[in-house]
């Protein structure tokens, strides 16, 4: 499902909602004509949100509760930022390459890393920097350590060149399973957009592309119950190991231990 038109619901959304809506080339609605998948305008917040239902934007949530709660519970609790060795908080440069609504993004940077988020779908790259640009006005020090670029994962990692960061993070949008998981509205409305395109083949060359680019390692995010890729099969030498969170799995590709990197402080 596209996303169809840029929907305004007061007066004063109007103008920003024309300004994105010029930008991104889609059409102007008003909130009631609206059709579908739309990006709303709604007092000041903006988030994909779905003609029919209440016009309350769904966007990132940079900073809300939950985040705030990974962020302050014990570090060593959240298997993401173990998986990224941001127990402790450390200037490690990571690379974001399947950024959606950036949440992880904003955890991994609250946790001291330098993060450049990339996102594909241009409305969803829209919005992630739409989320900097309030961040920038709530935490300037935090946002500067966030960079938004819009494009394939693929394409930037091969014009990155040979470990120029230090992990690579990757968050593919997971398969849609038979017995319906209770996802937040947050993820079904990214998916919505994004469509689940994966296949196995395809993030195993993105996995490689990604180690290439990483000189300490590479963290896949999957599903638990789903075959982990083996080391043992990919083009680059590296160790594995994986962590298990609530709901999800960390798999591990390391290339050379964190404890030497010439980036921590
Ligand atoms: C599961 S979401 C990521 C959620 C994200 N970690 C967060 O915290 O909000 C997956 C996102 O990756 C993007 N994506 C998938 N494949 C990509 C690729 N090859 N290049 C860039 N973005 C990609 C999708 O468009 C989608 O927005």
């Amino acid at each position: 499902m596209t996303v169809t038109a840029v929907a305004w619901y007061r007066n004063s959304d109007r103008t920003p909602a024309l300004h994105c809506a010029c930008r991104l080339s889609l059409p102007l609605v008003e909130w009631p004509q609206a059709k579908g998948l739309v990006l709303l305008f709604n007092q000041h917040r903006v988030g994909l949100a779905l003609a029919g239902q209440r016009p309350q934007p769904v966007h990132g949530g940079w900073g809300d509760g939950p985040l705030r709660r990974r962020l302050h519970q014990s570090s060593r609790k959240d298997a993401l930022l173990r998986a990224c060795s941001l127990e402790r908080k450390r200037r490690l440069n990571i690379v974001d390459a399947t950024g959606g609504f950036g949440r992880d993004a904003w955890l991994l940077a609250s946790s001291g890393a330098r993060v450049k988020v990339v996102e594909r779908n241009p409305v969803v790259a829209w919005l992630l920097q739409h989320s900097r640009a309030e961040e920038y006005g709530r935490c300037r020090s935090l946002a500067e350590c966030i960079e938004i670029h819009q494009a394939d994962a693929a394409v930037f990692l091969r014009q990155m060149e040979e470990e120029a960061c230090d992990i690579v993070y990757l968050d593919p949008m997971f398969p849609v399973r038979r017995k319906k998981l209770k996802n937040s509205q947050r993820i079904e409305l990214l998916r919505a957009v994004t469509r689940f395109e994966g296949s196995n083949d395809s993030l195993q060359g993105l996995l490689e592309l990604a180690l290439r680019c990483a000189r300490h390692r590479v963290v896949l995010k999957r599903p638990r119950g789903v075959a982990v890729i083996s080391a043992d099969s990919l083009k680059v030498r590296c160790g594995f190991y994986s962590l298990t969170g609530s709901s999800s799995r960390f798999d591990v590709y390391t290339r050379r231990s964190l404890k030497r990197s010439s980036s921590l402080e």
